[in-house]
């Protein structure tokens, strides 16, 4: 396995050098009980389940832990396996994420489902996240119980995004539902866990677990961008797999609201399951089309809310870094 730490967010501007420099010591840490904590005794199921963690990753939930810590005690000792516990969560839910996606590869690596099947791959996901509830259980019953509230959440996401919007429930509502709860309510939780156990004040636990819930739909929004715009050298993800999945994101409401005639051809192939030669017609359509600009113009507005809340923390580095990760969510899609 790979023993490299990701510092990418480290190295954004108006990040302090040694806030940086004590950051990644941190993520050390994390990378360290992350082996620990997947390595099991079955080659096959180590070589599962340590696959995703080996490809890579940014692991953004883990830096968001370290830096909400440092708005209190950073050397609490329960932060290390509370962002272990976070990045492993966020690490089960992409196993079982890529099985309902059908999707091939995940950090530039060929997805575990492609690799070993469907049930491997959701058995190594459950696996992962019982490893994480193993260490998640000596960080007491408030931490368990954050968990398993964020945990329930996040499926909720993942299912309504596959029932879709009710009858009579507007599908944007619908959509920024769905990406709130499957993704922007483990990326608050990481920031609240951080704040939590390094005792920051209460009010600065709920700033910052507001402001991250905000960021995190913002995440969403750009990972969904990238999905029509990105490369899969950027990503290490196939590009229009929500396309082919016919799973609506933010750019196709956009492109579904269009009354031009010849936007006809895109509107046909929104929503349902694509073969290969029509998600590369769609894909290509999508990405010419004025509905992303007015996508990046919302993920600007999520940035912006995320923002407002962060500049009411007190001034301080790990603000200033808050602050920079509100633009990188903007920037890394263009
Ligand atoms: C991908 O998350 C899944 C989403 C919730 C958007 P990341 O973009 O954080 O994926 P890794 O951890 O860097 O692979
Ligand atoms: C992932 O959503 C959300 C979770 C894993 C809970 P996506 O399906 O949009 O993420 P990617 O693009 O595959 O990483
Ligand atoms: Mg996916
Ligand atoms: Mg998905």
């Amino acid at each position: 396995m790979s023993g490299a730490v990701p510092s990418g967010f480290l190295a954004l501007p108006n990040v302090d050098a040694t806030l940086a420099r004590e950051i990644q010591d941190g993520l050390e840490q994390v990378e360290e009980v992350l082996r620990d904590t997947v390595a099991v005794s079955d080659p096959m199921l180590n070589e599962a389940a340590t696959h995703l963690l080996a490809a890579g990753g940014k692991r953004f939930r883990a830096t968001l832990v370290l830096l909400a810590s440092r708005f209190g005690d950073p050397t609490a000792p329960e932060l290390v396996p509370a962002a272990v516990v976070v990045e492993l969560t966020h690490v089960a839910t992409l196993y079982h994420d890529d099985v309902m996606d059908e999707a091939e590869l995940r950090r530039g690596k060929r997805s575990a489902n492609q690799r070993w099947g469907n049930s491997i791959a959701i058995l190594t996901g459950d696996f992962v996240f019982a490893r994480a509830s193993e260490l998640l259980a000596d960080l007491g019953v408030e931490a368990v119980r954050l968990q398993a509230r964020t945990f329930g959440r996040l499926v909720q996401g993942q299912i309504l995004e596959t029932s879709g919007p009710r009858p009579g429930t507007d599908p944007l509502t619908h959509y920024l539902q769905v990406i709130a709860d499957k993704t922007a309510s483990l990326i608050a939780s990481s920031a609240e866990f951080g704040a939590m156990f390094s005792k920051a004040d209460p009010g600065v636990i709920e700033t910052v677990t507001r402001a991250c819930e905000a960021l995190g739909v913002a995440f969403q929004l750009s990972d969904d961008i990238l999905d029509v715009a990105g490369s899969p050298e950027e990503s290490g993800k196939v590009p229009g797999t929500d396309l082919r999945e016919g799973v609506l994101t933010l750019p196709m409401f956009y492109a579904q609201r269009s009354t031009s005639p010849e936007d006809k051809r895109l509107q046909e192939l929104l929503g349902r399951p694509l073969d290969n030669a029509e998600a590369d017609e769609a894909l290509r359509l999508l990405r010419a089309h004025p509905a992303m600009e007015a996508a990046y113009s919302d993920l600007r507005a999520w940035a912006d809310k995320a923002r407002a809340e962060f500049a009411t923390l007190p001034d301080l580095p790990p603000r200033w870094a808050f602050e920079s990760l509100c633009d990188y969510v903007v920037e890394r899609t263009t």
